[in-house]
């Protein structure tokens, strides 16, 4: 069955140009085209074009946008949706003066959320992470990548990669998975750090890859977690069974896991709030993702990462929300792309650009998501009549969206 848009006051996000990311000063130019129609034919965009040549259609369900504005679904390329409960505890410890470093000493923080995944079941956890889900596609989210790293034991990350897979067999977004064995060191391993990275190389990566539960693979490497030595050696075991790398570094310091995620052809490396000049250079001329999440310097009220910096030395950078209970407790991505205005001085365009195509790029998917393009996966919102694009990250409360529509099919009427 196809959809007919008709009335759109914009398209936004239009891209023919077949490239798979948008990099440095390119990316404060986005397409928009004016009193639009646009056509679903199954799961894919067909075509699009202006009202004055609006085509007849046989067959097919019409959709007045009555002049509101279309954008390509969100892609949202680092999230830990599967998790069990809450962590206002420390929440209330950092208003306290606890700084994230120091809850997770005391064995709170991943710690804390690990033990509690162990104690809730697969049911559970799963009814949990779509109330979530349902969150984020409410919130124009087409597309997701989730962790595990909340199991820490064999056992428990298999069941959390178990559930994610049955999201992304139910949901009607589409998911990627990843395997975040080394988030913490688990309990059983305590002060045995290598043994654990051991445990994670030799019986974790392959159990994962045997029951194909995982496309990518992550490391947390930053002060206090993994070091550049242990991420390099799971990155290598991990491209043994075909999972690219999509590292955690330089969250808490300048970590040297921006080097060697560039050295291991990490798809992305992520967070970035901790980044000096030889890590931008590191980064020129390589396809790795820098991905930036200022949901969680928001939240840990620790710098944002000099997105100007990376985008004026022409790399392509990437925003993602980072879902999570301890730093980031919200998958809201257009609140992710008003703070990257805000706080980081990107223009709308860029941020919207980095939140569709770039972070489409930052999971290897942006050939078939990211923009509004003929021929990729209809994934795309529909919100009120806009004054302007800047009234996107601008508005940053105000409820816009409308319509939904998610592989063709209207998941949200207005
Ligand atoms: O991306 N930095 C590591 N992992 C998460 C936090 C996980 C947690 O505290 O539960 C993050 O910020
Ligand atoms: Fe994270």
């Amino acid at each position: 069955m196809s959809l007919l848009v008709k009335n759109i006051g914009a398209i936004v996000g239009i891209d023919e140009s077949g490239r798979e990311r948008i990099e440095g000063k390119a990316m404060s130019e986005i397409t928009i085209l004016e009193k639009a129609w646009l056509v679903t034919e199954g799961d894919r965009i067909k075509d699009y074009g202006t009202m004055d040549k609006l085509p007849h259609i046989e067959d097919c369900e019409v959709l007045n946008a009555e002049g509101g504005w279309l954008f390509p679904s969100f892609c949202d390329s680092h999230t830990h949706i599967v998790y069990a409960g809450s962590r206002e505890r420390e929440f209330l410890d950092k208003i306290n003066g606890l700084s994230y470093e120091e809850i997770a000493k005391r064995g709170g923080g991943i710690l804390n959320s690990a033990d509690r995944l162990h104690d809730t079941s697969e049911d559970e956890l799963y009814r949990q992470a779509m109330e979530r889900i349902d969150e984020i596609v409410g919130m124009g989210t087409g597309l997701v990548e989730i962790k595990s790293g909340y199991g820490l034991t064999l056992e428990d990350e298999l069941k959390i990669l178990r559930v994610i897979r049955r999201i992304r067999q139910t949901a009607p977004l589409e998911v990627r998975a990843t395997f975040l064995g080394a988030h913490a060191v688990g309990r059983a391993y305590a002060g045995r750090q290598e043994d654990y990275v051991e445990h994670v190389c030799r019986d974790m990566i392959p159990a994962v890859a045997r029951e194909g539960l995982a496309d990518f693979v992550d490391v947390f490497c930053d002060r206090g977690f993994f070091t550049v030595e242990q991420t390099a050696k799971i990155m290598a075991e991990g491209e043994k069974y075909g999972l690219r790398a999509k590292i955690h570094a330089n969250e808490l310091a300048v970590s040297g896991g921006v080097e060697i995620g560039v050295e291991h052809g990490a798809l992305s490396v992520d967070h970035l709030e901790s980044m000096g000049d030889a890590q931008i250079e590191a980064l020129r001329g390589s396809k790795t993702m820098p991905t930036m999440l200022p949901g969680c310097a928001f939240f840990l009220g620790i710098g944002y990462p000099p997105a100007r910096k990376m985008i004026d030395a022409g790399l392509a950078v990437a925003l993602a929300s980072d879902f999570n209970p301890g730093t980031a407790p919200s998958g809201n991505m257009r609140f992710v792309v008003s703070l990257a205005s805000i706080k980081m001085k990107m223009t709308p365009a860029e941020a919207i650009n980095a939140a569709t195509l770039n972070s489409a790029c930052a999971m290897g998917e942006s050939r078939d998501y990211g923009s509004i393009t003929r021929g990729k996966v209809a994934n795309f919102y529909i919100t009120r009549e806009l004054p302007s694009l800047a009234y996107l990250p601008y508005a940053h409360q105000t409820p816009v969206i409308r319509n939904i529509i998610l592989k063709g099919k209207q998941i949200k009427r207005a």
